[in-house]
């Protein structure tokens, strides 16, 4: 299956009438920059169409592509054909094609042409949309799309801004950045905004936080960057189906207030990376509540699925929620990076984060009328990331979006038939969306070679996780470009490598 490079070219279409660049090095004019990008649409439209003639997965050493290209950069500007000569040459051959529709691995990061379009506005028009006064396009379309998501996900009504609270949405560039912005919130909620007044936290508060053993890891990072540390993070134990156990929670909370420490944060998850286990959230929002502690919902992955009103069971006791985040970039079709954060009261996220210096006051600003985003997150310039959302959700509409989401789960219920009816092989947790963990029954050994024999082959890609020790394999589905055929092509893959 694996490819000699010169076969990267024969499928693409790249065919510029370009020029050497002159050595006087005048920027592309507007005409010159149309021709190229028709050209480049045509590559990514080709790209994408024939996709399926590569293997999804590279064969890349390290080193391998820097020592393709020259070790400084060209003293005379060299032509737009040149440059994409080395697209075939060296990018192509060394990426996962993450777009390929035999990709099954971590969670998808799909796209779609209605996103790749709204991107390439966003680019073209080149705004830094910081301050609402700097482009307020960029402002309330943000605004707007998040509270038409925030509608479609059937969240609490004192998400959206529109409701008459304090609420409202924020693009972030990942699940990550978002969960550090609530947490810096959330520290500074439970210390009096002391921050404010002196700059630093006291140490001897000792801040803890809350969130399951299965949940991702960026909590933990999010906590270091906090100067919060992550031996102030408590993993709290799963029950059978690997939801967190509230009462674990209850008596964890209520052992740190008794050793002196000051509990601030919780973070569930809806849908964790390992296995797609859902938290408790009511259970989990009565400790929250009783000890006024911030509940942060991680729904990176499988909140989208709550576009479809059937697998909106998961938000019970949403209500509880201080903020929730859920990533677009991951199941929604909107090209990386578009993670969608709500919070309750967005006066905790803005009184945390901002700063006003001179250069930056403006009428608008000073009038309260507006949102200035970038006093929402770490960042200060931001991209108009909301077109490619908004794009999607208006070209794909409430319908196609849900029945990208059915198909997705109907395929990998599917392919759990499969897995279920062959002896070799067993399910390790319920699966009850796109996300199918399974192993062959037996050592881990034998399952550690199975996944090498399929990632080496390149037909497939899918990955692993641990659970309980055990090694598991993690078979996701929700490529844009994905059918049928794809998880028969997969399943008699993982059947034959697992000879
Ligand atoms: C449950 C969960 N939370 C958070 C993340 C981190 O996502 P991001 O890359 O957007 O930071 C992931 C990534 O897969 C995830 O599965």
């Amino acid at each position: 299956m694996t490819q000699p490079v010169g076969a990267y070219r024969a499928c693409m279409s790249y065919a510029a009438n370009d020029s050497p660049r002159p050595t006087d090095s005048h920027p592309m004019t507007p005409d010159e920059f149309r021709q190229h990008a028709h050209s480049v649409v045509d590559y990514i439209a080709d790209y994408l169409r024939d996709i399926e003639r590569f293997p999804v997965n590279h064969s890349v050493k390290p080193g391998e592509i820097r020592g393709q290209l020259p070790s400084h950069a060209p003293e005379a500007g060299e032509s737009i054909d040149a440059i994409m000569a080395d697209m075939d040459r060296v990018v192509l051959p060394g990426i996962l094609h993450w777009q390929h529709p035999r990709f099954f691995g971590y969670f998808p990061s799909n796209s779609s042409g209605a996103s790749l379009l709204g991107d390439f506005l966003s680019s073209g028009l080149g705004v830094q949309g910081m301050s609402w006064s700097t482009s307020p396009a960029c402002t309330e379309i943000e605004t707007l799309a998040l509270d038409w998501l925030a509608e479609l996900l059937g969240l609490p009504a004192h998400f959206n801004s529109a409701s008459g609270g304090h609420g409202g949405g924020v693009i972030q560039d990942t699940a990550s950045s978002a969960t550090l912005s609530v947490m810096v919130a959330a520290r500074e909620r439970a210390t009096a905004f002391a921050s404010d007044r002196h700059g630093l936290h006291s140490c001897e508060q000792r801040l803890t936080a809350y969130t399951s053993v299965d949940a991702h890891s960026h909590v933990e990072k999010d906590m270091r960057i906090c100067g919060l540390g992550s031996s102030n993070l408590r993993l709290i134990g799963v029950d059978s189906q690997r939801a967190m156990d509230a009462q674990a929670l209850a008596a964890a909370v209520a052992a740190d207030i008794s050793g002196g420490y000051t509990p601030f944060m919780v973070v569930p998850t809806l849908g964790t990376t390992s296995t797609h286990a859902f938290d408790p959230l009511r259970a989990v929002g009565e400790v929250c509540q009783r000890h006024s502690l911030w509940m942060h919902v991680d729904a990176a992955h499988a909140g989208i699925a709550a576009i479809c009103p059937e697998f909106r069971g998961m938000h019970d006791g949403l209500e509880y929620a201080d903020s929730y985040s859920t990533n677009p970039h991951k199941w929604l079709g909107v090209n990386f990076d578009c993670t969608a954060l709500w919070v309750k009261d967005r006066r905790d996220l803005i009184r945390s984060h901002t700063t006003l210096p001179e250069y930056l006051r403006n009428a608008a600003t000073e009038s309260g009328a507006v949102i200035d985003y970038r006093d929402w997150h770490v960042p200060l310039g931001r991209r108009f990331r909301a077109l490619k959302l908004w794009f999607v959700l208006r070209h794909e509409g409430a319908e196609g979006l849900r029945a990208r989401i059915r198909r997705d789960v109907a395929l990998a219920q599917e392919f759990r038939g499969w897995v279920v009816a062959d002896p070799r092989f067993e399910i390790t947790a319920p699966a009850p969306l796109s996300l199918v963990c399974f192993r062959l029954r037996g050592s881990d050994a034998a399952n550690e070679a199975l996944l090498a024999r399929v990632q080496t082959r390149g037909r497939i890609f899918i990955t692993h996780t641990k659970v309980d020790g055990r090694f598991v394999l993690r078979m996701a589905v929700g490529q844009t470009q994905v059918q049928h055929r794809h998880l028969q092509e997969a399943w008699t893959e993982i059947c034959a490598c697992a000879m």
